[in-house]
């Protein structure tokens, strides 16, 4: 089966083809982040406008990369949200005719299930697992039961943890996207240095809160400065504040559900440091961690097209008249 996976959910315009699952013919992604970091984030009108120029170019060059034409595709499969409305509109009209010119079956799909479903791309898992999703506008844990089905456990109750990365970053002047920049000056620095807290570390449910982090990190910096004698150490600090949250909350939660694989997706499961520490501390417990390659973590075309793949080998197309979402509910699918 050859699947077609368009996102346009955010800053990325991202096209790929995917023959069986596991070959990706082409992945190409066309980034906007020069653009917008001399706002210091995404802009969501220039984004929208900017995916209208790029969207049939970064499509011809998926194409030419495959070395196949429209009429070999067999399902076009689109992010319908959630994202920047005006960018999700973007792909989606686009998926549409192509979908009607071809008359080849849509699938609408979910850009957070396609984010915990793009570890299927790098290697074979069973089901259940947990997903932790750690993006810039989310941090949610998920559990799948079976392939096109799963339900929302935990959720950040206020910024998501990239965000707080990036806003970090921008505070201090590092620019945008903050997440590898922080990772990067961490590196030399010690993660006990400076005890940051853990918002809701210790309530009885798997949400998350980043914004105290952020402001604690914040009050931190103006109240004892930050040079380059002690940079590295409070930025590791931050990162292994965030990244023991993130771990200690996903492990109970496959701890209390009886699960025994936790899947990482989304933009900062990147993070080195965030890996590390699922690795060692799901190996004490006997539970098995599988990450995708950075990138495949970060928005692309592939996450979709897999998540496409699952939803057409259950038969579960959409119609012409499919929505797009800047949010969409958790509720089980
Ligand atoms: N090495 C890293 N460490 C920490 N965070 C990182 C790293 N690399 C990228 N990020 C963060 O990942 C985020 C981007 O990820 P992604 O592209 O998945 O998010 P998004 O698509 O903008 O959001 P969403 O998927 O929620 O719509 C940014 O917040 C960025 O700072
Ligand atoms: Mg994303």
């Amino acid at each position: 089966m050859i699947v077609l996976g368009i996102d346009t959910s955010c800053d990325d315009t991202s096209l790929a083809v995917l023959k069986d699952r596991r070959e990706i013919l082409s992945n190409v992604v066309s980034s906007q982040v020069p653009l917008h970091r001399l706002f210091g984030g995404v802009v969501p009108e220039i984004a929208s406008r900017k995916h209208v120029e790029l969207v049939d170019v970064v499509y011809r060059e998926a194409m030419e990369q495959a070395g196949l034409s429209l009429s070999d595709v067999d399902v076009v499969a689109v992010t319908q949200g959630p994202g920047l409305i005006g960018s999700v509109l973007v792909g989606l009209c686009f998926a549409k005719g192509l979908s009607q010119a071809s008359q080849k079956p849509l699938i609408g799909v979910n850009h957070i299930e396609a984010h915990a479903l793009s570890i299927f791309l790098d290697q074979e898992i069973d089901f259940p697992f947990l997903a932790l999703i750690v993006s810039g506008g989310h941090s949610v844990i998920l559990l799948f039961t079976e392939p096109a089905r799963f339900s929302m456990i935990g959720t950040t109750r206020d910024d998501a943890v990239g965000e707080a990365f990036d806003k970090i970053a921008k505070y201090l002047g590092l620019g945008y996207p903050g997440g590898k920049v922080i990772e990067d000056g961490a590196k030399s620095g010690r993660g006990d240095s400076v005890s940051f807290p853990r918002p809701m570390i210790d309530e009885k449910n798997y949400d998350f809160s980043f914004s105290g982090l952020k402001t604690a990190f914040i009050n931190y910096v103006k109240k004892n400065g930050i040079s380059d004698s002690n940079r590295s150490d409070i930025l590791a600090s931050f990162q292994e504040a965030a990244c023991d949250i993130l771990a200690f909350k996903t492990l109970k939660a496959a701890k209390d559900l009886g699960i025994r694989r936790i899947v990482l997706g989304g933009g900062v499961a990147s993070n080195g440091r965030l890996r590390e520490v699922f690795f060692e501390r799901a190996e004490t417990e006997g539970i098995s961690v599988h990450v995708p390659p950075s990138k495949l973590c970060t928005d692309n075309g592939a996450m979709v097209a897999v998540t496409g793949h699952f939803y057409a080998s259950l038969n579960r197309f959409s119609p012409l008249d499919i929505k797009g979402y800047s949010r969409m509910s958790w509720k089980a699918c």
